[in-house]
């Protein structure tokens, strides 16, 4: 399980993020950039940022570190902004708060990662099909001399039919990834060496660990998937598969 913290104040709203996220303060005196349940994007996608921020991680892509974000209800009382109050309200409980990077620039390409880095990004991205790192919104930090994956929201697109259909693993693992329009797509190593380099690094056991990090009260049965070992089930194999099938996924970026 991540880490868990409670929120002490909030700070300020991140307005360049979609889902509103919010810098807020926590009682192990850390700063979070926090993620609210009760954003429009629903909590789907604290579980895909949970699932691919780990596998990062494991993998040694920098990668800011998770924790579950307790938010009391005061919080949300006190808050002036009327949009803030109205996403703090919808989301007591367990949110997701990501570690604040203080003074990080977003990447513009001026400081590129090495050959290798960028390729374990790309194929990071590749294998969890993350369309969501473009020139448009590279979602790539400068902290350190280094650049740090942030918001992965978007990827691992899937569990998004799960409401109203079985999970189709196939269709998932044998996704192509057009890897043009990544912002380190001209910058990158081969992908290929990245895969065999970093995919030996996720297990099963490793892959099992990282979908136990994810808070059940983020998981959401359907019909298909009753409860919420099914519903992890889900995910792992999901992961377990695509990982090997890169013939399917590293075809445009190896
Ligand atoms: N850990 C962090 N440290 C410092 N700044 C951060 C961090 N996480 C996010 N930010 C800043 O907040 C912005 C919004 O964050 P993020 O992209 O994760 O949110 P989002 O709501 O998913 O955004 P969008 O969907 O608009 O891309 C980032 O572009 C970055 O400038
Ligand atoms: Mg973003």
């Amino acid at each position: 399980m991540l880490e868990s913290v409670t929120a002490v104040r909030y700070v300020a709203p991140l307005r360049e993020g979609g889902s509103l996220p919010g810098l807020v303060e926590a009682d192990d005196l850390g700063t979070y950039v926090v993620k609210f349940t009760g954003a429009g994007q629903g909590r789907k996608v604290l579980v895909a940022e949970v699932l691919v921020g780990e596998v990062a991680r494991r993998v040694g892509i920098p990668t800011p570190g998770l924790a579950v974000v307790d938010l009391p209800s005061a919080i949300a009382r006190y808050e002036a902004d009327e949009e803030v109050q109205d996403l703090l309200t919808a989301s007591p409980g367990r949110n997701l708060g990501v570690d604040f990077l203080p003074g990080a620039f977003g990447y513009d390409g001026s400081h590129p990662p090495s050959p290798e880095e960028a390729a374990a990004i790309l194929w990071l991205d590749s294998y969890t099909a993350n369309v969501d790192r473009t020139w448009a919104n590279p979602n790539l930090l400068l902290w350190h001399g280094r650049a740090w994956a942030i918001d992965h929201g978007a990827a691992l697109w899937f569990h998004h039919g799960w409401p109203s259909r079985p999970p189709d693993v196939g269709r998932f693992v044998e996704q192509p990834f057009d890897p043009a329009g990544h912002v380190l797509a001209s910058v990158a190593g081969p992908v290929g060496q990245a895969h065999e380099r970093l995919a030996p690094l996720l297990t099963e056991d490793v892959l099992g660990e990282v979908v136990a990090e994810v808070p059940d009260e983020w998981l959401e049965t359907t019909g298909s998937l009753p409860d919420l070992d099914a519903v992890r089930s889900a995910y792992l194999e999901h992961l377990v598969r695509r990982l090997e099938r890169p013939d399917a996924w590293l075809g445009g970026a190896g």
